[in-house]
């Protein structure tokens, strides 16, 4: 099999408005880098994550999708990353009986003052998926360029 060594993974990051974007953002402001091949979606809570934006995302050609939210217990909406935890479980093993690679789905919990977490978790998940290769299974071709 022939790998191009060029190759970068195509990251989608779900970050919630109150938490892990302001750690995304305060990453930034220190200087601190992650590749930039990670997307960035800020959305207002954790469990505003409809499954099926995950799905689509690699749908469209992610390799890799994370999700990142207020830690349990802080979410801005008192329970929305507990409602979050409990989907994303039950996506992740679904993905797994379609046989997705469980490195490829991550949740992570960020606080605003965690953009050091934020960088390190970034890079952590690129290199996994950069590892895994390309992701082929669920994407639909039509969407390519
Ligand atoms: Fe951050 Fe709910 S507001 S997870």
């Amino acid at each position: 099999m022939q790998v191009d060594k060029n190759w970068t993974p195509t990251i989608v990051a779900f970050c919630c408005n109150w938490c892990s974007y302001a750690g995304a953002d305060l990453s930034g402001n220190n200087r601190l880098s992650y590749p930039a091949n990670v997307k960035i979606i800020r959305i207002p809570c954790s469990c505003r994550l409809n499954p099926m934006f995950i799905l689509r995302a690699f749908q469209r050609g992610a390799d890799g999708v994370i999700l990142c939210g207020c830690h349990p217990g802080d979410c801005h909406y008192t329970t929305g990353n507990y409602y979050a935890r409990r989907r994303m479980t039950l996506l992740f093993s679904m993905l797994d009986y379609l046989g997705i690679e469980k490195e490829r789905t991550r949740v992570e919990w960020v606080s605003a003052a965690e953009g050091a977490k934020f960088a390190a978790t970034m890079n952590e998940f690129v290199e996994a998926v950069t590892a895994l290769g390309e992701n082929k299974r669920l994407e639909d071709f039509r969407c390519k360029q």
